[in-house]
Formats: C-alpha cells, structure tokens, sequence
C-alpha cells in the first residue's frame, strides 16, 4: 500500500529535526519512534501494522500512518474490518483483537480455513506449535522456520495481527536442550541464540512474544526444568533482554496458567514482574492462558489482571477455552455460555487488557481430548465448525 501525504502537510507534521530512513530503513509502524520519512526515490510502503519499510519508488518523503503507540487499546491496528464478527466487535469495543491459535495442520481444511482467514473474527493469530523450540532449533544452531512463517505469512495474508509462542518453555524442547549438561555461561548462549535467532527472524511481523512460557509450578514455586537448574531465575532475563535486541517493537510477554485466581501462583507471577520491573529488565506484558473448566471461571480473575496492570503492564487472555465433560450436555453448554462472556466480560473491564486468543477456535482442533480424557468441548465452535452458544456469550461481552 503506497501512501499519498503531501509535502506541505507533512513539513507541518513532522519534527524538522528527524533524519530520514535510508533505503530499506524503517520509516514506521507500531512502536516505531524513528524518521517516518523516507530520502529521495524511496517511498515508505506499510509491510504490515508493525513495519513500513522506505522501499525505491517515486513518492518520496511520505510518511508511515501507521500508529506510533506500541500498546493500549486505542490503537488503530490493523485497519478495523466494520460489521460482525469477533474481531470487529473487540475493536469497535476499543481493544487491539480477538484471535484464535491455529496449527500448520489445519491449515489445508478449507471449511476451517474459511474462518480463520476472516478478519472480522480473528484479527490475531498464534501458530500453537511451530514456533516452539523443537519446531525451529531441533538440532544446536541449526534453524527450521518454515511452519513457522507459514503462520507468519498467513497473518500478514490476512491483515491479522502475530502472537510469537514462544522462546523459552520447559515443553516441546528437543532432547539436546532438555538432556544438555550445560555450564552456566553455555546455556546463557543456548538460550540468547535461540531467542535472538528466533525472534529476529519474525521482527517487525510479530505484535507480541511469549518469551517465557509457565515458568512456575502450581504452588507459586519455581518449575524445575533445565533453565532454572542451572541458571536460577536469571534465564528470564535473559530471555527477555535477548527478545528485546532482536526485535525492540515486539511486546514481551511471559505467558502461564492457573495465574488467574488469587493465590500462590499469581503472586509469584507479580512479585516475579515487579523484581524484572526494578531491575530494568525488559517486560511490557503478562499473558493468562485462561485454560477453563465450565462453571469453575475463577471469580477473582478481573481483580488479578488489574494487579498486574496497576504495575504498568499490559495484560492479554492469550489461550482461552473452557472444557466440560463431553459428550456436553446442553446445561453444560449453557454454563459454557455464561463462562465465556465472563471471562471476556473481564478483559473488556480492564483497559489494558488488549484482547483475548482463543486456544483454536473449534473443537475439531482443540488439544483437550487428547490431554484430559472424557473431556473437551471447550471452544466457540463445535467439531462441525458450527457456532456454539459460547460465541454468543463472547458477543454479549463485546457488545456490553
Ligand atoms: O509433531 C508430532 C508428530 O510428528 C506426530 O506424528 C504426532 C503424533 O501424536 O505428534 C506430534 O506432536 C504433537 C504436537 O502437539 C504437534 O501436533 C504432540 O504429540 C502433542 O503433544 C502436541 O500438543 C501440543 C501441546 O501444546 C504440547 O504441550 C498442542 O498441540 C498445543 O495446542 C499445546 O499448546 C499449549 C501451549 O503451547 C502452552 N499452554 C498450554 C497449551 C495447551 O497444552
């Protein structure tokens, strides 16, 4: 998309002071504080909501539109789709989207796919798998991106925004991670090569990056996995602070669950984010998975997420779905209904909440069933890909 601002009102707009983005330079996008012209015979093209790129073309010095607030509620992208829909409902609602994980495996059914690609429901996208360690780094140093940009381009297809999961999980780690007998200093490497490697790879195409995934147990203490063995908690900041080089307009996340209830879990998880805030450690976001049992919506979950907003960050559901005996009865289905306009109900009451994903959008793809036996039934869709009275429960959240 080319952009057509004039000259004359540019000069009024733009600080004089700012240089212009060379050739190939970034010229705006999300987060973007730099020159937002670009020199002569190179025009600045929108690559995607988080990336305009001053590419050889004739209309020179336009500027990028896109916005330069990183974060909130209020900003305008990507451009908001009008009518129904999930997506469009978040954003007329005032937040960033709604979004839905996805797997590179499902990506070839056209009935699902004809609902993943509208943008009016979805207008973010996280690759469940592909992008996790075992995925991209199976082998030390040796990087596979290809499902991973699979995700990546199918977002950028589809006007939606990217949510990176993730650099760093005790889970889906190939055994020469998990198995390492690695020093201190060596694993420091592992890990800054891995998340830099990683996250560079998809800069300026991700709005925000789980960088750290469940790193506690249950109880509020420590998970004890390879990371935390021999690094202690400091493998968290440097994570964080390897994410932020590669890609400093990326959003950095750490991500759990059962952080959602007032209790051992979710102090750990503040306390952990007010230590990374008093260190200078890069942290912009927390993520509750919101991994749901029908009729169990912890009642404290609005009061949590305002915890850790009050401390300056952002807030995200990122892998909500709501699970019940199955086959569902149509009381379960019933109480579904309420439990997601709940949960939804409290992102919208809390500003910096900016939007929620659910953990796949249909029960034909959801990991339930497979994890928790007898269980399922968790998601907006049921495995016919038809629309369930949950979706109508986000709706009535949306539109309160
Ligand atoms: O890739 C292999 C494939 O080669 C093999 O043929 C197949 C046989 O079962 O297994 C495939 O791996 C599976 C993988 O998903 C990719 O499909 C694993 O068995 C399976 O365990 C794995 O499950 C994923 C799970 O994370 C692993 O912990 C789910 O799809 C994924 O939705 C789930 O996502 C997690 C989030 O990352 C973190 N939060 C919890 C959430 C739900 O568990």
């Amino acid at each position: 998309m080319k952009l057509s601002v004039t000259f004359t009102l540019l000069a009024a707009v733009i600080p004089f002071a700012l240089a212009q983005s060379p050739e190939w330079g970034q010229c705006g996008g999300i987060g973007w504080t730099g020159a937002t012209t670009c020199v002569a015979g190179t025009v600045c093209t929108v690559q995607n909501a988080y990336y305009s790129q001053c590419l050889p073309g004739s209309a020179s010095s336009a500027p990028a539109t896109t916005p330069s607030s990183p974060s909130g509620p209020t900003s305008t992208a990507p451009p908001a789709p009008s009518g129904t829909g999930l997506n469009a409902l978040a954003k007329v609602a005032g937040k960033l989207y709604f979004g839905t994980a996805t797997d590179n495996g499902e990506l070839s059914d056209t009935a699902y796919t004809a609902i993943l690609d509208n943008n009016k429901e979805f207008g973010q996208i996280t690759p469940a798998n592909s992008m996790k360690w075992d995925a991209t780094e199976p082998t030390r140093g040796t990087f596979t991106f290809s499902g991973g940009d699979q995700i990546a381009n199918l977002a950028k297809t589809n006007g939606q925004l990217l949510r990176g999961h993730n650099c760093v999980w005790y889970n889906q780690l190939p055994s020469w991670v998990s198995n390492g007998q690695f020093t201190t200093a060596d694993l420091t490497t592992v890990i800054q090569n891995h998340c830099s490697t990683l996250v560079s790879h998809y800069k300026g195409q991700v709005y925000s990056w789980d960088v750290v995934n469940e790193p506690f147990n249950d109880d509020g203490t420590w998970r004890q996995d390879v990371f935390y063995n021999t690094l202690g908690t400091s493998y968290v900041s440097i994570a964080l602070k390897a994410a932020r080089a590669a890609d400093p307009n990326a959003k950095l996340y750490i991500n759990d669950y059962n952080i959602e209830q007032s209790g051992a879990k979710a102090t750990a998880m503040l306390n952990l984010v007010k230590q990374l805030i008093a260190d200078g450690v890069p942290i912009d976001g927390v993520g509750f998975q919101c991994h749901f049992i029908v009729g169990e919506v912890p009642g404290t979950f609005q009061t949590v997420l305002e915890q850790f907003t009050a401390l300056g960050l952002e807030v995200a559901i990122t892998e909500l779905d709501i699970r019940t005996t199955t086959p569902a009865s149509q009381s379960a289905l019933a109480q579904q209904q309420k439990d997601y306009q709940t949960v939804v109900q409290a992102c919208m009451n809390v500003e910096k909440c900016v939007g929620v994903t659910v953990w796949d959008f249909t029960d034909k793809y959801s990991w339930v069933p497979s994890t928790f036996s007898g269980q399922g039934a968790a998601c907006p869709w049921d495995q016919n890909l038809v629309k369930k009275p949950a979706y109508n429960g986000i709706v009535a959240a949306l539109t309160s």
